[in-house]
């Protein structure tokens, strides 16, 4: 079975460094994951890199935004955290698949396509609505701070 790689385009970009940083990271994680997945007889590897994939990274870019978001009082702060959690509690959903029914070919392609469509939907249509809020919060911020 093949897995495909996500790769890092324009499409992808928000134009806020941190963000687009952490999802540069981030798309690192969902590849090494992959290549866990391609490996599916090893069961081991391939829950244990979910385990890891959610419980550090994801986990810490979701905290990181949110932060951004509750910094400059970001209006679209509980949608954004509501898509968020979506992903958080899917995948959590798919590994207590995996850790009761085992796994199978069909699965992980089901956890692939949905991690990569779930990440490439929220970058380009909720990251970037964020990022350029916060890139806006920010150059208001340094004017007010320089007084001009
Ligand atoms: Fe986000």
């Amino acid at each position: 079975m093949v897995f495909v790689d996500v790769q890092w385009s324009y499409e992808l970009e928000t134009g806020f460094e941190e963000i687009d940083n952490q999802h540069k990271e981030l798309i690192k994680k969902l590849n090494e994951l992959f290549e866990a997945m391609g490996k599916f007889y090893h069961k081991e590897e391939a829950i244990q890199g979910i385990t890891v994939f959610l419980s550090e990274y994801v986990t810490y870019h979701f905290k990181s935004e949110e932060a951004l978001m509750e910094k400059y009082d970001y209006p679209g702060m509980e949608l954004h955290k509501i898509e968020h959690n979506l992903l958080t509690k899917s995948v959590m959903d798919f590994q207590q698949h995996l850790n009761e029914k085992g796994l199978s070919i069909a699965c992980l392609a089901k956890i692939q396509s949905f991690l990569i469509n779930w990440f490439v939907n929220h970058v380009q249509q909720v990251d970037k609505l964020l990022a350029a809020f916060l890139k806006e919060a920010k150059a208001k911020e340094s004017l007010s701070i320089t007084g001009k």
